[in-house]
């Protein structure tokens, strides 16, 4: 699939401004702040119904602008697509599929479909368990609406139940009702983990292969799911594990066990990244997990997701930077950089400067960029 435009409104440092991104790579360059990655993060939006960088709709509106807009234009196998996403500083966000307004915010899911890889990534591989369920939740959420549902229902359950057993404390009839919310947590749960337990099989043997690729075979790369409840009738498997967290979670006033624990193992030659992983050989990992994304979300879809990069080149060394880039053969990709000679190699059909969230049209990569 491609992106054909992206028109901005009011969207972070965007007045206004359009893009057209080329079939192949598109590059951004330009000095710091200047608005690039606010651009990967206007399609990141549109693919995902959440930015990378914040869950604050507000910090996407520009300063002083009413409201925000992200109006996306796609070509992909079944035609055309057109999403715009509204932001309004009051109230709640608006979401119009082909000019329609869209009533689920899940309606926004499956038009564009893109896989970002940025410096943020990096806490995929180097942070708690919250932000590798994030990269997982993203990517079967834009494959699979009715994954997005069922996590919708799932975490309205979890909500419920919580504040249930906070307002126990005080009332303690109230601890009758646990159990209709129980069955809503394992009904919801169980698909969440179906959705999970494949995905991540698919992932593992990618990314692994991916890895070797990139690391020339020196490192071998291990995914795993470390799913919080045990697999196997997973229905029957979570309510067993509520009913016997019932006492801590009683105390605890939260619930303790659940899909909303669930972790994924990164191991690069059977040892913890996380722990043990130099700087570069998390960055690997965590480019190597984005590319397998990349591949799984192709065989799935029978194409090409759009690729954003996102200040990566400068952080591999040449020969790993090479070998991401002899990859894009065949997939739309936008890559920003701030050095023009981290592109060495890349095929760039079209190169534009951003500067000061306006962007320029430029013949080709600058030896360097211009001295002001
Ligand atoms: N809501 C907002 N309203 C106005 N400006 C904003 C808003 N949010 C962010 N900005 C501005 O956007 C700019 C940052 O843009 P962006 O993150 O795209 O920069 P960049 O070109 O990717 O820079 P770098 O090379 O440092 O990553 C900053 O100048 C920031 O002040
Ligand atoms: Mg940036």
């Amino acid at each position: 699939m491609r992106v054909t435009r992206l028109k901005l409104r009011g969207y972070r440092n965007y007045a206004e401004c359009t893009l057209e991104p080329a079939k192949g790579v598109t590059v951004l360059l330009g000095d710091n702040g200047q608005g690039k990655t606010n651009l990967l993060e206007a399609v990141y939006l549109t693919c995902t119904g959440r930015s990378h960088r914040t869950r604050q709709d507000k910090e996407l509106i520009q300063r002083n602008a009413e409201f925000a807009s992200v109006h996306i234009y796609a070509e992909r196998r079944d035609g055309s697509h057109d999403v715009e996403v509204l932001l309004p500083r009051a109230g709640k966000r608006h979401i119009k599929i082909a000019g329609q307004e869209a009533s689920r915010s899940g309606e926004l899911l499956g038009h564009v479909t893109g896989v970002l890889f940025s410096p943020e990534d990096l806490r995929t591989v180097k942070d708690g368990p919250a932000e590798r369920r994030r990269f997982v939740d993203m990517t079967l959420s834009q494959l699979q609406p009715a994954y997005y549902y069922s996590m919708q229902r799932y975490n309205r359950a979890l909500k419920q139940r919580n504040e249930l057993l906070r307002e126990a404390a005080s009332n303690v009839s109230l601890y009758a009702t646990l159990d209709a919310w129980d069955e809503q947590l394992a009904a919801h749960g169980a698909e969440l983990m179906h959705f999970r337990r494949d995905y991540i099989d698919k992932l593992r043997i990618q990314a692994s292969q991916t890895h070797m690729e990139i690391a020339e075979g020196k490192e071998r790369l291990q995914i795993e799911y470390l799913p919080n409840i045990a697999l196997g009738d997973e229905r029957e498997q979570i309510l067993e594990a509520l009913f016997s967290a019932r006492d801590t979670d009683m105390r605890r006033m939260t619930t303790s066990v659940g899909p909303h624990r669930d972790d994924v193992a990164v191991l690069i030659d059977g040892w913890d990244v996380r722990a043990y992983g130099s700087q570069g050989q998390q960055r690997t990992a965590a480019l190597s997990m984005r590319l397998a994304e990349l591949t799984v979300i192709r065989s799935q879809l029978d194409e090409w997701p759009i690729l954003m990069l996102d200040d990566v080149m400068s952080e591999l060394d040449p020969g790993r930077r090479r070998r991401l880039l002899e990859r894009l053969e065949g997939i739309q990709t936008l890559v920003t950089c701030t050095d023009p000679e981290d592109l060495a190699g890349a095929k760039a059909e079209r190169v534009f400067r951003v500067d000061n969230a306006s962007i320029f049209p430029m013949n080709s990569i600058p030896e360097h960029i211009p001295e002001e």
